[in-house]
């Protein structure tokens, strides 16, 4: 499928596979198929020239194993925080394959940051002041993030190109940085995440590297943000490929970094959770399942721009046949909001149904939330030699733990 998205179909023969490796049954679990993902990193690879370097946004999906998985397809790791960079160096990560990239680092962070000889993006000139300060190196890889303030994707809350966002500093105050820090030896640029169409990638990435190409730097980061669908009925994403030909002018000599996240782990990922209990909540037919806001932050809070598939399977993972009706899927947290769908057409559901939610493999469990401390659900990786455990997820002693003074 030219989306990536793990078919319904699949979830049989991944369930079966988990049972014999002793992970299914549980109440609820997340699934990856690992050759999906390395089947993503391949297409993109092979979309862009091979010297381009592929860092996967860590913030998307921070699981070590997942991680481990990423780099030994030779692609590298976006770290947004000081800890993501630390994870990417558990996982085996060379650290010339990881792009250390936020808005708030300390002095401390730079310094090890220079010291391991990561990729740097400063986002402003006061960090450049302090880089310099550091001794900033000629080691070519401290770049600043700059906004071409083009314009907003469809979500203004993840969209980062318009005239205000709070990241970098407006493209036209290039040159003078560029003069003023000589050590800057590349360019960095990120769109936004979901909600932006490969014209508005397509334009941010082309204006930065006009000033990339005016001053003879090496390189240019041009971000993540290729788009995902979430419904069947939403429009086929931009491919890797058709995001390769739309930056293709940029010339070969200028090194491309790129940081996607959502496109290469949201298709391949699964959340499944059994039905706990059905009934009707003012006529309407509601089934409350395991997972609910913790898991889904945005798609409940936000439900207009944050949508999935909901699939309500048989014991075995095989669909649930019969006539649908309008049917509300209330998660477990203690409050009324913590509901992932309001009249989502259903077949009749009973308790020990499962309830599948497509596309969750990113931004799901790096945004878990602690509300009602319910324990992180296990994460399974399965492809077609079997399954297995990528996160145990967490059981009630573990979160006294995470509690407690001392852990
Ligand atoms: C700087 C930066 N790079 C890359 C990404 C990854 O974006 P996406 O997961 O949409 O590809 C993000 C997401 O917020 C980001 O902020």
């Amino acid at each position: 499928m030219a989306d990536g998205r793990c078919p319904v179909a699949a979830v049989p023969a991944a369930l079966e596979a988990s049972r014999l490796a002793g992970l299914w049954p549980v109440k609820a679990a997340l699934f990856h198929d690992l050759d999906g993902l390395r089947g993503r990193i391949e297409a993109l690879q092979q979309a862009f020239p091979p010297s381009a370097l592929h860092a996967i946004a860590i913030k998307a999906n921070p699981l070590i194993e997942v991680l481990r998985a990423i780099v030994s397809t030779g692609a590298g790791l976006e770290a947004a925080s000081w800890e993501e960079v630390q994870c990417a160096v558990a996982a085996g990560c060379p650290a010339d394959r990881i792009v250390f990239d936020s808005p708030a680092k300390t002095d401390e962070e730079l310094r090890l940051a220079l010291e391991l000889g990561v990729w740097i993006n400063a986002d402003n000139d006061q960090e450049l002041e302090r880089l310099e300060a550091l001794g900033a190196p000629g080691n070519g890889k401290v770049g600043l993030r700059v906004n071409p303030q083009i314009g907003e994707g469809s979500i203004a809350m993840t969209s980062t190109v318009g005239r205000q966002s709070k990241f970098g500093l407006p493209l036209h105050r290039a040159p003078e940085l560029l003069k003023r820090f000589p050590f800057l030896s590349g360019l960095h640029v990120h769109t936004g995440s979901q909600g932006v169409g490969l014209a508005l990638l397509q334009e941010a990435a082309l204006a930065v590297a006009k000033v990339v190409m005016e001053h003879e730097l090496e390189w240019i980061d041009i971000g993540g943000g290729i788009p995902v669908r979430y419904r069947n009925d939403a429009p086929m994403p931009p491919s890797f490929k058709a995001w390769a030909d739309a930056v293709a002018s940029i010339p070969r000599d200028v090194k491309l970094l790129t940081e996607i996240g959502r496109s290469v782990h949201a298709p391949t990922g699964w959340a499944l959770s059994e039905v706990v209990c059905t009934k009707q909540v003012d006529g309407r037919e509601t089934l409350v399942i395991h997972l609910g806001a913790d898991l889904l932050l945005r798609r409940v809070y936000k439900a207009e721009q944050w949508d999935h598939e909901f699939v309500l399977l048989n014991a075995d993972g095989t669909p649930k046949g019969g006539p649908t009706r309008p049917t509300q899927i209330a998660g477990p947290l203690c409050f009324s909001g913590d509901l992932l769908t309001h009249d989502r057409p259903l077949p009749a559901a009973e308790p020990g149904d499962l309830l599948m939610i497509r596309d969750t493999g990113a931004y799901t469990l790096s945004m878990w939330s602690r509300h009602c401390s319910r324990g992180l659900p296990p994460t399974i990786g399965y492809n077609t030699e079997g399954a297995r455990l990528l996160h145990a997820g967490e059981q009630p002693q573990d979160v006294v733990r995470f509690w407690s003074l001392h852990s």
